[in-house]
């Protein structure tokens, strides 16, 4: 746990929002995900490059008495509005790291999809964090932002920085990668359906006990060093995810996905995090495009994306 900090009474509502609070923050992908083995706590270390992408949710925070939490978009109908919801277990925490009452009407607009291999759902914890510590005046870092969403999941500390970065320990430990500016092209091809990221782990670790996995990826080094040149062929030939082979023995049909945007022009393709959702790097925004137009054509996703990267993590708007 981190160390509590309680601002001031009277500072805190000076400063607290009195009109709506909107929050947009983005989906990410892994340019590397190299999992290495599983640890006694029931995690693998990671060694990952994580990179937010232009494709977003977006919460809004009211005032209000109770805490309560409304929702449109992707995976309405489907996602628990309740106390397990990541939106409410963050407003919850950082009210009880602040010491404020977790008092708000928070509304999602979901346009990343659920289970997905997108963060989604950490997506969304990181958004209610900005988004309760505006409405409430707790005026908390990123730093310590971050902190309190590392309990909430591994990926949670990344969509509150966004951009590229180094991900280490469970992945929750994040250090911001370091390039010239350069805006990559990619297409995300969005499956019917999602993949239970612990099942995707548990299936990696079995067919690494058959010797059916293909071998661990090595350190991210070839990729950063990619990421500095700025050309998207370098960077394609050094994408990788050693959850891809798990994504695809769960979902033989990720294959003929992968196929299809290699065949419509992409540079490299690969399963986004634990799937299945599969993303595409294309030359430019031209490419991407009639990447997105052929895999939508072809039949083998529920719907094609154009997405560039990087992006900043969750922002009041
Ligand atoms: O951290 P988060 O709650 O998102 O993780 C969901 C699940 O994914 C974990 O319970 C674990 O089964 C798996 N996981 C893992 N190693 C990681 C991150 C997640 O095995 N580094």
């Amino acid at each position: 746990m981190t160390e509590a900090w309680r601002p001031d009474d009277d500072e805190r509502s000076r400063r607290a929002a009195t009109g709506p609070v909107r929050v947009r923050v983005p989906a990410k992908i892994n340019l590397h995900l190299g999992v290495g083995p599983l640890r006694p706590d029931g995690y693998h270390e990671l060694n990952t490059v994580y990179h937010a992408i232009a494709l977003y949710d977006e919460l809004t925070a009211r005032r209000g008495d109770t805490l309560t939490l409304t929702m449109e978009g992707e995976g309405t109908g489907e996602l628990a509005l309740d106390d397990d919801n990541l939106v409410i277990r963050a407003a919850r925490a950082l009210a009880a790291h602040t010491g404020v009452p977790a008092h708000a009407r928070l509304h999602l607009r979901k346009q990343i999809p659920l289970a997905a291999g997108l963060a989604g759902g950490s997506a969304d914890a990181a958004a209610a964090l900005v988004a309760c510590d505006t409405l409430w005046g707790t005026n908390l870092s990123r730093d310590q932002l971050a902190a309190i969403a590392a309990d909430l999941g591994s990926d949670v500390p990344f969509l509150i920085f966004g951009g590229t970065a180094l991900g280490t320990g469970r992945g929750e430990t994040v250090s911001p990668v370091l390039a010239r500016p350069t805006t990559w092209h990619w297409v995300v091809a969005i499956a019917d359906g999602g993949l239970s990221t612990p099942t995707a782990y548990r299936e990696l670790d079995r067919l690494r006990a058959d010797g059916a996995a293909p071998p661990p990826l090595p350190n991210a080094d070839a990729l950063l060093a990619a990421l500095r040149q700025r050309s998207p062929a370098v960077l394609a030939a050094t994408l990788g995810n050693d959850l891809q082979a798990a994504a695809q023995s769960l979902r033989p049909a990720l294959a003929a996905t992968l196929k299809a945007g290699e065949t419509a022009g992409a540079l490299a393709g690969m399963v986004s995090g634990s799937g299945p959702t599969c993303v595409f790097l294309a030359a430019d925004a031209a490419g991407a495009s009639r990447i997105a137009a052929e895999l939508e054509a072809a039949g083998v996703c529920r719907a094609a994306r154009t997405a560039t990267g990087p992006v900043p993590g969750a922002r009041v708007i």
